[in-house]
């Protein structure tokens, strides 16, 4: 995939390349020109969850709050390239016993007022969520990025999303022993015939293999009186082979399903004083999947400056801004910890890739 610098987009306008401002995050973005971003990527304060010395986030309700937030949504979105992709990540918050789905409020009224498309609401789960017990509810493990676009056209690498080979190993040894065994006990639980039991026995113990030589990525089995039908339940070739043969085997080549979650530990960051960190890896993936190599990423509620180190770390260049001066220094100091991808970057605004790219 390639991108082809055109330079006429940008002259003359500069862009504070791979700098963190302090201010009002709608002011600041207005310095911005249009279509002059691959990516914005960010986490605003969550409505009535803490006070971070001004700025936004303790609206008198969630309304308010929302309305606040869709000034500088609409702002993100005249900045983004027509290629580009908008991310948000918002929390969610308990009034009175009742959760708000503020999140999701957000997200319908983003489609409606900035005439945006959603393409994912992609679920961060923690593997460590704040061990509060509580007894009338269960503890919120989980919190929505969501992705949203200007255009079809958006920028997409699906290979490099949680790509295999930056995922932990899984034992070999593990998957050659266990991989489809509990078919065979599905199988011989079955109503099917001996003669249908003996024919899924030996197509289950050749898919086995194909499994292990690595012909094949993964299957699944159906067996008739066990699993529910194909969904759609049309009489095509997986209803007709249950009905007819008890049983149908749906093999996947290549890569592993791509699924809309991202599990990580919740962050924390030696010495820093920000309150609500997100995770450096959960920015990775999503630069990887939404921007190239050299892409600019704007972050209008910088905090610790997890998007910048993110950014950094893979050869992409950021803009970020926060109301808290204390922050923007905190976070210029983490960033300038951060070694720099070995990646040539784009030396200067004036060769960042505009509107006219070509994608190969
Ligand atoms: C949830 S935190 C972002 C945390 C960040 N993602 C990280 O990993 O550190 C929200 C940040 O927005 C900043 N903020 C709030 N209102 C703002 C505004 N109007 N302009 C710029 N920054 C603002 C706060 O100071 C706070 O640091």
């Amino acid at each position: 995939m390639q991108y082809t610098p055109d330079n006429t987009q940008n002259a003359g306008k500069s862009l504070p390349i791979d700098q963190i401002l302090c201010g009002d995050n709608l002011e600041l973005i207005q310095k911005l020109p249009d279509c002059s971003v691959h990516l914005v990527i960010t986490s605003p304060p969550y409505f009535q969850q803490r006070d971070y010395g001004g700025g936004m986030g303790n609206e008198k309700d969630a309304d308010e709050y929302i309305a606040i937030l869709l000034r500088l949504f609409c702002e993100c979105v005249r900045v983004v390239r027509n290629d580009g992709s908008i991310v948000f990540n918002i929390g969610d918050k308990y009034e009175d016993s009742n959760l708000l789905l503020v999140p999701y409020q957000f997200a319908l009224a983003a489609t409606k007022t900035c005439f945006v498309k959603l393409v994912n609401e992609i679920t961060w789960v923690k593997r460590n969520p704040t061990p509060r017990q509580f007894q009338r509810r269960l503890v919120s493990s989980t919190e929505p990025f969501f992705h949203f676009v200007k255009s079809d056209d958006y920028f997409y690498d699906l290979n490099a999303f949680l790509a295999e080979e930056r995922m932990p190993k899984q034992s070999s040894k593990k998957a050659s022993t266990k991989v489809g065994q509990r078919y065979f006990e599905l199988i011989a639980e079955s109503d099917l015939s001996e003669k249908e039991k003996t024919a899924a026995r030996r197509e289950l113990t050749e898919v086995i293999q194909e499994v292990i030589q690595g012909q094949t990525h993964s299957f699944r089995m159906k067996i008739r009186g066990i699993h529910a039908e194909p969904f759609g339940g049309q009489i095509g070739g997986r209803t007709l082979q249950l009905k007819n043969k008890g049983f149908t085997i749906i093999r996947m080549h290549g890569n592993k399903l791509k699924r809309d979650m991202i599990e990580t530990s919740v962050a924390t960051v030696k010495r820093n004083k920000h309150p609500a960190i997100y995770p450096v890896e959960v920015v990775e993936e999503l630069l990887h999947l939404l921007t190239p190599i050299g892409a600019l990423v704007l972050d209008p509620f910088m905090g610790s400056g997890s998007t910048a180190v993110a950014c950094k770390k893979l050869g992409r260049h950021y803009i970020g801004y926060d109301i808290n001066a204390e922050y923007c220094e905190d976070a210029r100091q983490r960033v300038s910890e951060t070694p720099s991808a070995s990646l040539r970057l784009f030396e200067s605004s004036d060769e960042i890739p505009t509107l006219n790219n070509s994608i190969g």
